[in-house]
């Protein structure tokens, strides 16, 4: 269900009003609408259209276990890029063979636990380099245990302009995968090889696509290389293409306005996740790939328009340059706007019944840095004691920390129509220990 304002003006998610809970948590606390994830992983799931496919949701957006154990429930796999991902993956049930794992620099230990786990190991290990593969062949070899790997592409696909320079991974420059020239060779050593077993073809050219071209243009760059490697009789035991995640969200749809829902997918546009899904299946056909599976990692599109940063206001502030409203949540709760610019929306928790006079604000935190700012936001003039940050279910708490000795926000899960679940941000009193006691 999405975010919406009740009659008196308060914010909804699902039917857990927003202004009644802000006094039940500390802030700042993420609320995260569980329900309305699993129903995009099931309406991304259903837009394959019947096509054999794998929905690996990038564990890295979002990995609280009532999150990933939904996804996993509606049939998600998951794609992970450390041990810890992994092993998180495993104790929330998602199955090994269900499992994708991606990373330039797997440590040994790592590749241990992904060739070790279950009776076969996990899906697949993402070959990202040429000069990988001897690594990961002598830890099979170590293992006794085939691994079953893909390789990774780097598509050389131009992003700029596109999408964050910090958030592009499919360019020539980027560290990410294998380079088309080098293809060859990697696919001739791996088969090579009796320890590893290639079963997939994959490529992630970036995060935050909002529209289909440039995705696409990747996906015919693997789906050609695949196709010219099998008419020279390589790649017979590929069982999938995998074009990796990356599909944007609408971060500036329109602010609520009183009694209307807010709507993620506002701006008609913008491609929607099942827009990539039926323009990649499209050409998976047209290339002849037709009888592989299809994977895809996505990871903010599942979660992040269902879920919000609630913080309080602890200090307005008027100067001429602008009308300051300091909130309680900052960079290390939310470093989205710090790293990469980004622009999440603003709004009350609370804005009343009736229409109010509104104001320009520049929403800042309490961290010592200038980039501790989320930008200017219309807000009424008689300043809110609470506000919610929009958008913020993806890259949120997963990239939260404790800097300027604050301790890690709450989280809040709302499911069946109620809080299902609830973490209250840690004590400072645990984070005053953890560091008083550091080096003894
Ligand atoms: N697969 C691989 C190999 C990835 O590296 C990523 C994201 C994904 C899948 C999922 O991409 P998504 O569907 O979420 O776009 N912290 C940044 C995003 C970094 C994405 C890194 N890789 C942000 O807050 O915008």
């Amino acid at each position: 269900m999405p975010l919406a304002r009740n009659l008196s003006g308060q914010l909804l998610m699902g039917r857990v009003n927003l202004a009644e809970l802000v006094r039940a948590v500390d802030t700042p606390a993420y609320v995260y609408d569980v329900d309305a994830m699993a129903a995009e992983a099931r309406a991304l799931r259903g837009s394959f259209g019947g096509a054999s496919h794998l929905v690996a949701y990038a564990v890295k957006a979002n990995s609280a276990g009532r999150i990933v154990r939904a996804l996993g429930a509606e049939g998600c796999g998951a794609d992970v890029v450390s041990g810890g991902e992994l092993l998180l993956a495993l104790e929330c049930g998602i199955a090994p063979e269900r499992i994708l794992y991606s990373g330039v620099a797997k440590m040994d230990g790592e590749l241990d636990c992904a060739i070790g786990t279950g009776p076969a190991g996990i899906g697949a290990i993402a070959i990202e380099s040429v000069e990988e593969i001897a690594r990961v062949e002598g830890r099979a070899r170590a293992a006794g245990r085939k691994a079953r790997v893909s390789l990774r592409l780097n598509p050389g696909v131009d992003l700029k302009g596109v999408t964050h320079a910090h958030i592009a991974t499919g360019h020539d420059e980027a560290k990410f995968g294998v380079h088309r020239d080098d293809v060859a060779e990697a696919v001739r050593l791996i088969e090579h090889s009796t320890w590893l077993d290639l079963v997939g073809m994959a490529t992630h050219p970036g995060s935050q696509f909002l529209m289909t071209p440039p995705y696409v243009d990747a996906a015919k760059v693997l789906f050609s290389l695949v196709r010219g490697m099998r008419a020279e009789g390589h790649l017979g035991a590929l069982a999938f293409v995998d074009t990796g995640g990356g599909f944007g969200v609408d971060y500036d749809a329109p602010v609520p306005s009183e009694g209307a829902p807010i709507d993620p997918k506002a701006h008609a546009e913008r491609a929607r996740p099942s827009d990539f899904i039926s323009a990649v299946v499209r050409e998976q056909r047209t290339f002849g790939l037709g009888d592989l599976a299809l994977y895809v990692e996505p990871g903010r599109s599942l979660v992040a328009p269902f879920g919000v940063l609630l913080a309080r206001t602890v200090q307005v502030k008027v100067t001429p340059a602008a009308r300051w409203l300091m909130i309680d949540a900052g960079m290390n709760d939310l470093i989205r706007p710090a790293l990469y610019q980004a622009r999440h929306r603003i709004v009350p928790i609370d804005c009343g019944a009736t229409p109010i006079e509104t104001r320009p604000w520049r929403v800042v935190g309490p961290v010592c840095e200038s980039s501790d700012d989320f930008g200017a936001h219309e807000l009424p003039v008689n300043p809110p004691t609470a506000v919610a940050i929009l958008d913020a279910g993806a890259y949120g708490y997963a990239m939260a920390s404790t800097y300027n000795g604050r301790p890690l926000p709450g989280e809040v899960f709302v499911s069946g129509c109620h809080v299902a679940a609830l973490t209250q941000r840690a004590p400072v009193e645990t984070w005053v220990r953890h560091r008083s006691t550091a080096g003894g």
